[in-house]
Parts: structure tokens; C-alpha cells; sequence
């Protein structure tokens, strides 16, 4: 569960500002970025290789100068600050911890560069290490250790300098699937119990989607979209957005068509026919998007009392334990995937070439205007 924060008159801990990064001629790495991070947030930035997730951490951590724009940490100017001036720490993307340094040697070290006096010392790192549940450990070699606990390391070296807002780049990339996601509570545990602002990289959607208060989607130096994950899961803004998130069946339509009695807007999808859809904005006439999502789309043997129902024939399915993936195209020639939670343990009962009928309620499809 999420916590819940009061509505705060603090300043955001991090404001960024019209902040563009060009590293030659051609598409600027980070294109006009506008941001507010709230104080205790846990803030993911997603989008696929490229986009300038990195670059936009570097110039939050002070490694890249902006080429234009503003960035206030705490409410302070940082242009000109240095990194190790900077109320932040970073976690780099291959973390870098030193392998012939102890655990305690590893993580005291942005401490002795500080000149902090030994019993201090001694104190941040036992609590840096407690945090990150390493206590017993200081004395090992990182080769002595787990993954898991090698990246536990670099997050203690991190925290150590109590910064106010933890930086982390794909904390968790180099990490095995199910160690990965243990990470994932862990983090999200970690950053509730320092109580400081994270923000971290990330092109894994999942790991977004089940860690972050927050997310914005990056699309080749742009934010597309900043929400919390279950409205931009269920209310995507773009084509992109919905198509990077999960799973989407999309469609092109035109808008011409108008609204129904009910007010809701009629649009006329190739192979589909006209679709009622609840969508009380305007939209400008031409291509609209329409998708729903996979799980969405209902099937049964026999034709349902539904105003969306096409008659469909499975050409592919796939089976995944939890849930079964379904490819079907209608009559019409239109492809839709669906997917089945196997909620009993009975053999699947589907096949190619089988016939289904598929629906979904109105309220289920999504309007995309961009
Ligand atoms: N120092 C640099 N010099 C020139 N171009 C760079 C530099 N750093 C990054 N870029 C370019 O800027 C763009 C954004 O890179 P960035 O590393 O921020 O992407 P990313 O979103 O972190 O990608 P990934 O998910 O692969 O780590 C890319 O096109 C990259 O090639
Ligand atoms: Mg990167």
C-alpha cells in the first residue's frame, strides 16, 4: 500500500524547469523538461533506452550542466553547485562499489573523503548498513558477497551522506528476475524508513508500475506523462504512453461519427464499426486512438448481452501459469489480444481455431488524442 501524505505548503524538493541537455548538433538527449518532485516521494523516471533518463539524473546530481533551463534542489539554485555540494547521492546504473575494499571500508569512504572524525564515522556507517540489513557483514570482501548485497552495499555508500534525495539509476537492472523483485519491496521499505525523496531510473515498466508514488514517461528527451501508476495504466494520455505501459490492443478511428442519445462519443473503427465511447471532452475530427486493455476483453462460448461484441477465431494463444494470452481476430479482420487469469487449476480449455465471442464494456475504452 502507498502511503497517504497531506496536502504539503512546503516547496518541492526538486523543481526542474524548462531544462534541455544537447550534447552536439541533432535532438536534444533531454527536450524542455518541467518537473516538481514533492518532499518523501518515490519518483520513477521511465522510458525506453535513449530517452535521457540518465542525463536528466546526471544533471539532477550535478555530472551534466543543463544547456538551458533551471534546476532548484530544496529550493535552491544549483547551477554552478558541485556534486559533492549537492543535498543528493547517486547510485549509478552499473553500481560501483570498490572490490578490494571491506563492506565498512566501502561504505565509510565518501566519509573519510569529508574528513569526518573515526567515531562518527563508525556510527554513520553501523546505521547505513543497519538500514540496508548488512549489519555483520562489514568486515567482507564484495566478491564475498550475493548480488543482492553488493547493490545493498552501493545503496548504504549512498545513504551514509544522509543525502535529502537518493538518485538511482536502474538500481536493480543487474539483478537476477526474482532477486529483482524482492529489491523492489525492499527499496520502497528502505526509502519509508529514511524518509528521504528517491528518484529513480528505470525502462522496466513493472518495476514503475509496483515501486513508484509517481511516474513519468520519457519519450526521446520529453515527459509525455506524470501520474501515479494506476492512472497512467488506466488513463494513458498518448498512443505512446499506452502502448509503453502494458499491453494495449489499439486502434485508429475517425471521429466523425458524433455522440449517441447518451451523449457518448461514436467512433467508426475499421473492421470494428462504430463503438460508443463515454468521453465528455471534445475532440478534433480526424484519427483518434482507441485501445483496451488485454485483460479487459470478456469471452464466451455463447453471445453476451453486450453492446461491444465481435465474434472472434483464436489463431494463437500462449500459456503463462498465472494467466493464459489469447490472439484472436474477428470477422472483420481485426486482431485484439486478450488475456484469461487461470483462477482454477483445470487444463485450459482453448485451441486454435476455436470461436469466442469478445467484449467490453464502453467505460473500458480509452480515447487517445495524441
Ligand atoms: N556524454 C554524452 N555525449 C553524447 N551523447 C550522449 C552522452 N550521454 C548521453 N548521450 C546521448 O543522449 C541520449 C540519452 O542518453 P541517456 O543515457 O540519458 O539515455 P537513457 O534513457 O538513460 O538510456 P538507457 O535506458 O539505455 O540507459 C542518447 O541518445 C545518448 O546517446
Ligand atoms: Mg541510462
Amino acid at each position: 500500500m502507498k502511503e497517504v501524505r497531506g496536502a504539503s505548503t512546503e516547496p518541492p524538493i526538486v523543481e526542474i524547469r524548462g531544462v534541455t541537455k544537447r550534447f552536439g548538433a541533432g535532438r536534444p538527449a533531454v527536450d524542455s523538461v518541467d518537473l516538481e518532485i514533492p518532499r518523501g516521494e518515490l519518483f520513477a523516471l521511465l522510458g525506453p533506452s535513449g530517452c535521457g533518463k540518465t542525463t536528466l539524473l546526471r544533471m539532477l546530481a550535478g555530472f551534466e550542466t543543463p544547456t538551458a533551463g533551471e534546476i532548484r534542489i530544496d529550493g535552491a539554485d544549483v547551477a554552478g553547485v558541485p556534486p559533492n555540494r549537492r543535498p543528493v547521492n547517486m547510485v549509478f546504473q552499473s553500481y560501483a562499489v570498490f572490490p578490494h575494499m571491506s563492506v565498512f571500508d566501502n561504505v565509510a569512504y565518501g566519509l573519510k573523503v569529508t574528513g569526518a572524525p573515526v567515531a562518527e564515522r563508525r556510527e554513520r556507517v553501523r546505521e547505513a548498513l543497519g538500514l540496508v540489513r548488512l549489519d555483520g557483514l562489514e568486515a567482507r570482501k564484495p566478491d564475498q558477497l550475493s548480488g543482492g548485497q553488493r547493490q545493498r552495499v552501493a545503496l548504504a555508500r549512498a545513504l551514509v551522506k544522509r543525502p535529502r534525495v537518493l538518485l538511482l539509476d536502474e538500481p536493480l537492472s543487474a539483478l537476477d528476475a526474482k532477486l529483482r523483485e524482492a529489491m523492489r519491496l525492499e527499496l520502497v521499505n528502505l526509502r519509508i524508513a529514511v524518509g528521504i525523496t528517491f528518484v529513480f531510473v528505470t525502462h522496466d515498466q513493472d518495476e514503475a508500475l509496483s515501486m513508484a508514488d509517481r511516474i513519468a514517461v520519457m519519450e526521446h528527451g520529453r515527459v509525455r506523462q506524470v501520474a501515479d501508476p494506476a492512472a497512467l495504466y488506466e488513463y494513458p494520455s498518448c498512443r505512446f504512453v499506452a502502448d509503453f505501459i502494458g499491453k494495449v490492443n489499439l486502434f485508429e478511428a475517425s471521429a466523425s461519427a458524433g455522440r449517441d442519445r447518451e451523449g457518448r462519443l461514436v467512433l467508426e473503427v475499421p473492421g470494428l464499426g462504430a463503438l460508443p465511447v463515454p468521453h465528455p471532452e471534445p475532440v478534433q475530427q480526424g484519427e483518434i486512438g482507441l485501445a483496451v486493455r488485454p485483460e479487459k476483453l470478456r469471452l464466451g462460448e455463447s453471445r453476451p448481452d453486450a453492446e461491444i461484441v465481435f465474434e472472434a477465431t483464436v489463431e494463437d494463444f500462449a500459456y503463462y501459469g498465472s494467466e493464459t494470452r489469447l490472439f484472436l481476430v474477428t470477422e472483420g479482420g481485426v486482431r485484439l489480444s486478450a488475456t484469461v487469469p487461470n483462477t482454477d487449476r483445470g487444463p485450459v480449455r482453448i485451441e486454435r481455431g476455436a470461436r469466442r465471442f469478445v467484449s467490453w464494456a464502453p467505460a473500458d475504452t480509452l480515447v487517445l488524442t495524441e
